[in-house]
Parts: structure tokens; C-alpha cells; sequence
């Protein structure tokens, strides 16, 4: 294990509990440093992680939907760790509120909008207010938990509107800031995680494929470990298939 000056910093995004907690559990077991966006200040087991683990884990409260709260997330991060060299952008909501409605039923429009802001805008800021620590790096790298949910060739559901719309933005942004820091040396990383056991539903989903520490292991082992060619922007999921955008 590293210690404390030599371990590389990750900055991960709804780190309260899911795939974000279980991702910054095991960034800490191999090694990092983890600046963990903590979304609901009431939830505990992040906090009595970093307790366990002294000066491996800094938590910021951090809202990915408000210009503000990242802002400060940010600078906060950065005062402590001035050197980022990966961001997993991983908080996104369902927007629970009429999701299973169809067209005919009637749309929760500032729920769609809400959800669009949280899941495809908020990485944006996620990623402008850490670019003075991640152009530090030697080696930056940016992991975006996208999903199945939004690609466009692949689309079969008659509702979901603003989850689906949301992932399929958050694909265009990623590729957007692939034609930009790509040419500077950046690495990028777009992964559907598969189905987990987490809260999207506002309850534990006890019948999904993957515990969320099963998820957060294949996902660092492609975010982490893999070689791939680069120069490529592609969405892979949990068996490596490459998903069509
Ligand atoms: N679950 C699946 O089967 C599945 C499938 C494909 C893709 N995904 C993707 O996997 C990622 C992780 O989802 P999960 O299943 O682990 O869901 P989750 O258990 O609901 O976790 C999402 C995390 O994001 C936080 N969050 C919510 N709103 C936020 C905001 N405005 N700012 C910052 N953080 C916020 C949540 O905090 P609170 O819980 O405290 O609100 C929570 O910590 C998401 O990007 C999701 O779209 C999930």
C-alpha cells in the first residue's frame, strides 16, 4: 500500500452508498486516494469509511445539479489534493416521478429536466471545476457510468423519458470532451455497469444481477487495468461488449 503522498487522487461523484461507495471502498484498497461526492450528509457509511481509513479518503458535500456545490466540491478537492488523476462520474437519478408513464399518461416535465441536469450536465461541471488538478496529472483519466438506457440504436422502452434522454446527452457530452482533451493526452472511459442490486428506485433492488462491490470490481477493472486503443471512444459494458452510441 502507498503511503500517503504517493497514492493518486480519484474524484468520485454520489460516493454516499451504490456503486459509488462500493467503487470508493475498493479505489482505497488499491491504493488511491479517494475525493468522495457525498450527495445526503445524513448517510453514514461513507463517513465511518473514511474514519476507518485515515488520510486515505476526503469527503465533499457535492450536488452535481448546482453550478455552486461543484464549484466548492471542487475547490475543496483541490485544496487538499492539488493533483487529480481520475474522475469516475457516477451520480445519476432515475427521476423516479411518472418514470413509467407513456406518452398518453402524462409527463413530469421538471422531473425530466431534473434528471437531465443531475446525470448529463453535472459531469460537465464535475469535470471544468477539477481541470486545474486533473492538468496536473501525467496521466488523467476521465470514467463515465452511462447506460444501456441510452443508446439511441438499441432503444426499446415506451417511457423512461428523462433517464433514457439523460444518458444518451451525457454519451454526446463524453464525446465532446473526447475531441477536445483526447489531443492532450487525456483517457476516457464510457461504461454501462449492468443491472445492480443499488437505490435507483429509492429501495435496495434485491433482484439485479450484481451486488454493488461485484459491479465496482468489473468497472475498475476496465476503468483501471485494461488496455485499450485510446484513440477510439467506445461504451462498454459489463462483459466488454461494445454497446452502438
Ligand atoms: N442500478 C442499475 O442497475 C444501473 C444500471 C445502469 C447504469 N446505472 C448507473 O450507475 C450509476 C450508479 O447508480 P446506482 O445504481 O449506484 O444508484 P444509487 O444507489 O441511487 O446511487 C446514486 C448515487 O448518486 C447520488 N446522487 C443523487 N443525486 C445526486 C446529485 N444531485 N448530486 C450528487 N450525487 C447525487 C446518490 O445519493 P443519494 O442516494 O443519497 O440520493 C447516490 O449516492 C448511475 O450513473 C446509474 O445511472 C445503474
Amino acid at each position: 500500500m502507498p503511503n500517503e503522498t504517493d497514492r493518486k487522487t480519484a474524484f468520485v461523484t454520489g460516493a454516499d452508498h451504490g456503486l459509488g461507495f462500493a467503487l470508493t471502498q475498493q479505489l482505497v484498497q488499491r491504493g488511491y486516494h479517494v475525493v468522495a461526492g457525498q450527495y445526503a450528509p445524513s448517510e453514514s457509511a461513507l463517513g465511518a469509511f473514511a474514519a476507518e481509513h485515515p488520510g486515505a479518503v476526503t469527503i465533499v458535500p457535492l450536488d452535481v445539479s448546482d453550478d455552486e456545490s461543484v464549484a466548492a466540491a471542487g475547490k475543496a478537492a483541490l485544496e487538499t489534493r492539488p493533483v487529480i488523476d481520475l474522475v469516475i462520474n457516477n451520480a445519476a437519478i432515475l427521476g423516479n416521478e411518472k418514470l413509467d408513464n407513456r406518452i398518453t399518461d402524462g409527463l413530469a416535465y421538471d422531473t425530466i429536466l431534473a434528471t437531465i441536469s443531475v446525470n448529463a450536465v453535472g459531469p460537465l461541471r464535475v469535470v471544468e471545476a477539477l481541470m486545474p488538478g486533473l492538468e496536473k496529472s501525467g496521466s488523467p483519466r476521465l470514467c463515465f457510468i452511462s447506460s444501456e438506457a441510452g443508446s439511441v440504436t438499441r432503444s426499446y422502452r415506451p417511457n423512461w423519458y428523462g433517464y433514457c434522454m439523460s444518458k444518451s446527452a451525457l454519451n454526446m457530452g463524453i464525446s465532446i470532451l473526447f475531441n477536445d482533451l483526447r489531443p492532450k493526452g487525456y483517457t476516457l472511459r464510457v461504461y454501462h455497469p449492468g443491472w445492480m442490486q443499488t437505490f435507483m428506485r429509492g429501495e435496495e433492488d434485491s433482484k439485479a444481477k450484481y451486488t454493488p462491490a461485484e459491479a465496482a470490481r468489473l468497472a475498475l477493472e476496465y476503468f483501471l487495468d485494461i488496455e485499450i486503443d485510446e484513440d477510439r471512444l467506445v461504451m462498454r459494458d459489463d462483459n466488454r461488449d461494445d454497446w452502438p452510441w
